[in-house]
Parts: C-alpha cells; sequence; structure tokens
C-alpha cells in the first residue's frame, strides 16, 4: 500500500465540508477513520474488495478476521444478510441504531474479504449521527473495524486514530469521544434468542427483555484453546494490550494492596477505580468508578492507551464486576492481560485432623515442598506466656496450673481434656489472641510473597480459624492406630491417652466440612502422596 506523509493525514470536523472530504475518498476507494458510539472505525465501501483489502493493510489485521459492516437504515440489512429472520427484526427494532451487531448469513454482494471467507456477515447500524450521515451520503454500506493497530486498545477519539494510523490514512472525521467506549455487543442471531460471542452496551439483560433465551460464547471469559475454531474469529487473538504487562488481580482492595507491595518493583503501576489512589506510592491509572461498569466502559481503552505509553513494565489491575456491561470491560480487560489473573491473599489450605492421625507427617512434608507455615500450636506457646492470659487460665483451672509463675502445658492439658465443658473454657480464652495472630502472621506472609500458606490448627474449626483458609485438608484415622500413635509419642498412660481420644471430633465432623480429607492407612507414602495430590490442586503443579 502507498504510505502517505504523516502530515497527508487530516483531521475533519463532522460539517459539511468534512463530510463531503470523507464520502469523495470512500467512493474513490479510500478508507477512512469514522466515528461511532462505540468505538471510531477504519471505514470503505463494503461492496469494493480493493478498498477493503486497504483496512487490512493499514491496521495490520490478520485476514481471516472478519469485518463489521455498517448501515443507516433498517431496510439497508436486505442488500448485505441474504435471510433476515424474525429474530433479528426484532432485534434491530429493539436495539437499532446503536452497539449491536447481529451475525446473519451474508449476502452474495459482499466480497469474501469483508467476511474472511465465511459464508456469515456482521450488520450493525450505529447511532452516531455523523457515522449515520456518512454512510447515509455515501449510498453504500460501510466495512469497518475498529481503526486501531491490530491488537493495540481501539480508539475512542480521533487522537486515538490519528496516533495508530498517520501517514496510512488520509482523513479522519472527528465526531468527538465515543460515549460507549467499547466496541458492540456481536451476537449470532438464534431462534428467539442470541448467542453473545463478544459482550458490549447491549447487556443479557437487555436482550433478554427481547428474546427469551441468551447464551454466552466459552470463547467470552476463557483463553480458546490453541488450534479451536473461534466462533468470533477476533475473540481469540490477544488483543487490547498495552506494551506493559498486565496483570489483573483478584481480591479486596486491602488484599490487592498487599499483593502489590510485595510484588512491586520500580517499573510497576497499578490501574484501580476511581477513589482508590490514595493507598498507592507508585503509579496510578484509574478506570471509572467500582460500582458503575458504564464509567469503566467509557474509560478503560483510554486509560490502556495511557498505560501503553507509560515506560513501566507490569500493571497489575483490579477486577471490575461481570454484571451488565461489566461483562463487556471484564472481557477487554481479560484480553489486555493475556488472561493472566492473578488472586491475591494467595491460597491458605487449612490442615487439621485428630491427634496421631499423621497430620504432623503432612504438615512437615508440605512444608519440605515449600509451603509457608502458620503453626497453630507454636503462636498458642506464645500466647499461653501472656500474663493476661495466664490470668484468666487460673482464674477458670486454678493456680495448681502453674509451675515457676509459667502455665504448666502438661497440666493444663490434664484438666482441659478432662470434660468437655473444660476444654470450652480453654478455648474461650485461648482462641481469640490466638485468631488474631493468626491473620497477623498471614499477612506477614502475604507481604513477604509468600501464596502458598499452609495453616496447621488442630482445632482448626473449633477455634474459627478456618475463615482464614481457602480450603481445609482434614487427616484423619481408624481409632486403633491412633491409640497406639498418641501412646508411643505422648508418653501418656492408656486412661490419660483415652480421654484425649474421647475428647477428639470423629470421622464425620472432619468429613463433613473439610474440602479435602486424608485417610491414612499406616504408609509414609501413601500419605504423601495424598497430601501431594491436595497441594496440587490447591495451589497448582509447578509449586
Ligand atoms: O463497535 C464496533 O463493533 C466497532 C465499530 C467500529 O462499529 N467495530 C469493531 O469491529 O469492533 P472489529 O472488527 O474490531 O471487531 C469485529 C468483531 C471481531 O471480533 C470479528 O471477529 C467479529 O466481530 N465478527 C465479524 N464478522 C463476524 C462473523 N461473520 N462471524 C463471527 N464473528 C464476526
Ligand atoms: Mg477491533
Amino acid at each position: 500500500m502507498k504510505q502517505i506523509q504523516e502530515s497527508e493525514t487530516r483531521i475533519l470536523s463532522p460539517d459539511s465540508e468534512g463530510l463531503s472530504c470523507a464520502r469523495e475518498e470512500i467512493l474513490h476507494g479510500g478508507v477512512v477513520g469514522i466515528p461511532t458510539e462505540t468505538v471510531y472505525g477504519l471505514a470503505a465501501n463494503a461492496w469494493d474488495a480493493a478498498a477493503v483489502e486497504k483496512i487490512f493493510q493499514a491496521k495490520g489485521r490478520p485476514a481471516d478476521n472478519p469485518l463489521i459492516v455498517h448501515i443507516s437504515e433498517f431496510s439497508e440489512i436486505y442488500e448485505v444478510a441474504a435471510e433476515v429472520t424474525q429474530t433479528a427484526k426484532k432485534l434491530g427494532k429493539a436495539f437499532w441504531p446503536g452497539p449491536l451487531t447481529m451475525i446473519l448469513k451474508k449476502s452474495g454482494r459482499i466480497p469474501s474479504i469483508v467476511s474472511a471467507g465465511l459464508d456469515t456477515v456482521g450488520i450493525r447500524m450505529p447511532s452516531h449521527p455523523v457515522a449515520r450521515k456518512l454512510i447515509k451520503s455515501c449510498g453504500v454500506p460501510l466495512a469497518a473495524p475498529s481503526a486501531n493497530v491490530s491488537g493495540k486498545p481501539s480508539p475512542t477519539t480521533a487522537e486515538h486514530v490519528y496516533h495508530d494510523l498517520k501517514g496510512k490514512i488520509r482523513y479522519i472525521l472527528d465526531g468527538g469521544e465515543s460515549s460507549v467506549g467499547l466496541e458492540s455487543t456481536v451476537v449470532l442471531v438464534l431462534e428467539d434468542g442470541v448467542k453473545i460471542l463478544r459482550p458490549g452496551g447491549i447487556t443479557v439483560e437487555d436482550f433478554l427483555q427481547v428474546v427469551s433465551t441468551v447464551t454466552v460464547d466459552d470463547g467470552v471469559f476463557s483463553r480458546l484453546d490453541d488450534g479451536a475454531k473461534a466462533a468470533s474469529p477476533g475473540m481469540k487473538y490477544k488483543h487490547y494490550s498495552p506494551a506493559a504487562n498486565v496483570i489483573m488481580v483478584e481480591g479486596s482492595l486491602e488484599e490487592f494492596q498487599t499483593y502489590v507491595a510485595a510484588h512491586q518493583t520500580d517499573q510497576t503501576g497499578v490501574l484501580v477505580f476511581a477513589g482508590e489512589e490514595g493507598g498507592f506510592s507508585l503509579p496510578c491509572f484509574t478506570f471509572g468508578e467500582e460500582k458503575d461498569s458504564a464509567s469503566q466502559a467509557n474509560r478503560l481503552f483510554d486509560v490502556l492507551r495511557e498505560i501503553d505509553q507509560s515506560d513501566l513494565d507490569t500493571v497489575y489491575a483490579r477486577v471490575p464486576s461481570k454484571k451488565g456491561v461489566g461483562m463487556a470491560v471484564y472481557n477487554r480487560l481479560l484480553r489486555a492481560c493475556g488472561f493472566q489473573v492473578q488472586k491475591a491473599g494467595g491460597f491458605t489450605l487449612g490442615l487439621t485432623g485428630q491427634t496421631g492421625s499423621g497430620k504432623s507427617t503432612v504438615c512437615d512434608f508440605l512444608v519440605k515442598q515449600g509451603a509457608a507455615l502458620i503453626d497453630c500450636d507454636l503462636l498458642a506457646r506464645g500466647v499461653i506466656k501472656r500474663p493476661e492470659v495466664i490470668q484468666a487460665l487460673c482464674l477458670a483451672f486454678g493456680e495448681e496450673i502453674l509451675s515457676n509463675g509459667e502455665i504448666d502445658r502438661k497440666k493444663l492439658a490434664g484438666k482441659a481434656f478432662a470434660d468437655r465443658s473444660n476444654l470450652e473454657k480453654l478455648n474461650g480464652i485461648m482462641n481469640p489472641p490466638i485468631l488474631s495472630e493468626i491473620q497477623a502472621e498471614k499477612q506477614r506472609l502475604l507481604r513477604a510473597g509468600k501464596e502458598h500458606i499452609l495453616l496447621d490448627a488442630p482445632t482448626l474449626f473449633e477455634s474459627g480459624a478456618e475463615q482464614f483458609c481457602d480450603a481445609v485438608v482434614s487427616v484423619i484415622a481408624p481409632e486403633s492406630v491412633r491409640m497406639e500413635r498418641i501412646l508411643q509419642r505422648d508418653n501418656l498412660s492408656e486412661k490419660a491417652a483415652a480421654a484425649r481420644m474421647s475428647a477428639q471430633m470423629d470421622d464425620a465432623f472432619y468429613i463433613d466440612r473439610s474440602q479435602y480429607v486424608i485417610e491414612n492407612q499406616g504408609s509414609i507414602e501413601d500419605l504423601c502422596r495424598e497430601a501431594e495430590r491436595v497441594a496440587a490442586s490447591c495451589w497448582g503443579e509447578s509449586r
């Protein structure tokens, strides 16, 4: 394609002179940047294959990604589509002009380059007055993809188009900032239903007002497998991506902050909701209000371009809601991230089980495998030395549990395990300070960048420590096995061991409350293999 001088790319006002310049260019086989309410398009005469070829060249667009054909009146659909179903008519009536693209069987007049060889065509009637005036005055439908360089964020202003395509096109018609900010919703039109291939300004809820079924294509929220056929070819490409690596980080604002603090370098920035900037001392970009998806849609591409111009290498982004227009925001940001979504707050696996069940063996194994341990027994040993705790325990169980001014743990255990009400008393005193210790320890580990946390707590459920866990694994074993191990390990009399056993919860207690249960049948190899399986499922294979 003939390169034109950068200075030859002109931004036209949308007055009659500008419109007529754009019209002449299009009718002479050229391409023009045009405003629409979604994003700017790069338009050519849809009947003219040679003109459409220039769109692909200017954008560097893969030839297998079809274009949308834009019309200005519903009646024009009959020239573009071979078949206009009742559902298509209903949808057109409800949502056109507006941000909806319908995929219909194409008419024989549509050149194959427009539909990238498919037998269907995407059709849209934009609501932007400048776009409609231009289409009308041209008297031909306009094939137009978004007017960005392929792979980059779609343009929402004439300046964005200029930035991407200067020197490659002659004219950009300036219609102000696009009001929606994200591209149209692309749907397959079905029998009284639609399948959303690309979410946009028309939402699931909007469609349900008009048709009875709405489904969402798998490609909207997940990466298609290599070689899989995309229902909408554009969805298979990495898209909307700034030069910096953008990563979505799931979690509360506080968890997000901790995650960023643990991972930031001097080349890191954040993409957060308006009003959240105060919590960060690194470059901050914002994309709308957390509770207002339309404001996020409006800002997203603009901010992705700002990020593209920064020299940051990594930007951590807050995760938008997927509801309403949020589905489109999420879908675009997910692609800008190349599908990278991290979970802030790591993954805490709770480990519990009956005494003597082999829980400690599992714990040692997982720590050796790299898990960061929160050892509740250890925390309890610190807590039990606190003067206020000593005082409370003496009040509950008598001074005889003291030796040399400290709590004698064995004596205390003797009392506490004597009956259930004593055990409850003990827990009532010990648990609240232990829980705050667990929380503090977890925060410390997360700040240090530890994401695979193991919370070892003999009374995980009873104490409420479960609240810090993303999943729990319980280790259980037959009573005879446990009895034998307790006798050996803790050097207890049969009577004391039996008392301790009877204070323990039964198998069902653990099975009901745990996501994973390991039944220890006696072999250490089996036990570790099971532990490995649980760890892989919680923390991933590649730890
Ligand atoms: O809001 C919009 O739709 C903007 C403005 C300019 O109208 N246009 C736009 O076009 O976003 P583009 O080319 O960037 O995206 C069109 C999407 C692509 O994902 C493409 O694969 C899909 O629509 N598409 C087009 N024709 C299709 C067809 N026949 N079957 C399935 N998907 C199709
Ligand atoms: Mg595009």
